[in-house]
């Protein structure tokens, strides 16, 4: 294999041959391809796609380039959803605990910050002691015990795409629907599970912001997990503006413990339990779409999720204490009230903006190396088509500092912006599965 005419083949927008696939990404998972050889072929794949044949090649590879996670003889039900990726997207610590209290096993794996976009790793390491680095051993173990674990995705599973991600990230190769397909895939078939929900985001935010191209990931992820066994549905939900008001690693947790406390925004609350409720069905815990909902609603007003996130928490190291006082947080070093510049209607609050800020603030990485602060960023409360007035308090900065501050100030003015009037997407607008495409009514 020589790679400089594997990336020159691709780059003069030919297909690999399946065995280039397999033998590639072995290499680079072993170390034997450097970073920039592996950068100028995704560039390549960024530009010319991949055929079918290839994208289902790369994803059988980094599949292969792993363990997976085997659940036979757990004697319930797994299921496990995964977004493609937004601002203020804390769904995971809400949804997981929720579906498990519900009697489904959640192995969820979850990935770090991408792009502009936060990752639920980086939230749950928020909390003090949370160890997002289990052992396949180790998650299994504590499935079998308490129904859940949230990890990382471990050395051990799919490495090839842990490589491939971090690299996307820092190289401008996210936006891709192969590329975000293969990853999404390759780690969620090696969880061996009997149910896979995606959430694919569409609207600026999202990576893939034209509702067609988000319909063809989520058709193209459903392909691939139906092909190799994993039944696999999707929601396409509104990423136009951040989900939920909290937007940040700490504030996240704070807001998803909210939710689990029988509160939370509108909005958050909605999509968790519409991707619960999929979950349920879908893997045969629950008959039909009405009796989802109820179970999930009364998981939650029994409080029975909560004390389902406590027993993950402490069961990986952390404090469960934070679900009844999430102040026990690490909290920013600076706060302070944003206020409308002007009066008139919310246009937009611009995620992407949103998200950058937050990396500014030094709540993201900008290198692979990069260590992050878990406690900057935004609670924005307000959304396209609020009326405000001039002076209106609109949304709080959490910064490490005055300047940190300023920064945050800035991104607002630039990322909310006021006129005459405001449109949002409705927030879920499809569902997709194997057989089709289907408009969702609007909620
Ligand atoms: N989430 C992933 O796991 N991979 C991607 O490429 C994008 C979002």
């Amino acid at each position: 294999m020589v790679i400089p005419s594997l990336i020159q083949h691709k780059r003069d927008g030919h297909a690999l041959r399946p065995r280039d696939w397999a033998e590639l990404i072995a290499a680079y998972t072993a170390g034997r391809v450097p970073d920039y050889q592996m950068s100028a072929l995704l560039m390549a794949v960024y530009f010319h796609g991949l055929t079918p044949e290839e994208l289902a090649a790369l994803t059988d590879a980094m599949i292969a380039s792993g363990d997976r996670l085997g659940f036979e003889g757990l004697g319930l039900p797994v299921a496990d959803k995964h977004s493609t990726g937004g601002v203020g997207d804390k769904v995971s610590l809400l949804l997981a605990p929720m579906v498990a209290s519900c009697g489904v096993a959640v192995p969820m794996m979850s990935g770090r910050g991408l792009g502009h976009t936060g990752g639920t790793l980086d939230k749950l390491e928020a909390i003090p002691g949370f160890r997002t680095g289990l052992t396949l051993r180790e998650a299994r173990a504590q499935i079998e015990r308490i129904g859940c674990a949230m990890l990382g995705q471990s050395p051990e599973i799919a490495p090839a795409d842990r490589k491939l991600y971090a690299l996307r990230d820092v190289t401008a190769t996210v936006e891709s629907i192969p590329l975000i397909a293969a990853s999404i895939m390759s780690k969620k078939l090696a969880e061996g599970l009997g149910g896979l929900v995606l959430d694919v985001k569409t609207g600026s935010g999202a990576f893939l912001p034209q509702p067609e191209r988000a319909i063809a990931l989520a058709r193209t992820m459903i392909e691939l997990g139906e092909a190799r066994g994993c039944p696999t549905v999707a929601l396409l939900t509104a990423m136009d503006r951040p989900l939920g008001r909290a937007c940040g690693h700490t504030l996240e947790v704070e807001e998803a413990i909210e939710g689990l406390r029988g509160g939370g925004p509108t909005d958050l609350m909605e999509v968790t339990y519409a991707l619960g409720v999929e979950m349920l069905t879908l893997v045969g815990a629950a008959g039909d779409a009405a009796e989802a909902r109820e179970r999930l609603l009364e998981s939650v007003r029994s409080g029975r999720t909560l004390e389902r996130f406590a027993r993950v928490i402490e069961a990986q190291g952390g404090n469960p204490a934070v679900v009844e006082d999430p102040a026990i947080l690490a909290q920013a070093g600076a706060v302070e009230v944003y206020r409308a510049p002007r009066g008139g209607v919310v246009s937009g609050v611009e995620p992407r903006r949103i998200g950058r800020a937050i990396l500014e603030l030094g709540g993201g990485r900008v290198t692979m190396e990069d260590r992050i602060d878990h406690t900057v960023g935004f609670v924005i409360t307000v959304k396209p088509g609020d009326r405000v007035r001039r002076g209106d308090p609109i949304a709080s900065i959490f910064a490490r500092d005055a300047d940190g501050v300023v920064t945050g100030e800035t991104a607002l003015r630039e990322a909310i912006t006021i006129g005459e009037e405001g449109r949002l997407l409705p927030l879920i607008t499809h569902r997709i599965a194997a057989g089709g495409v289907a408009p969702v009514a609007a909620v």
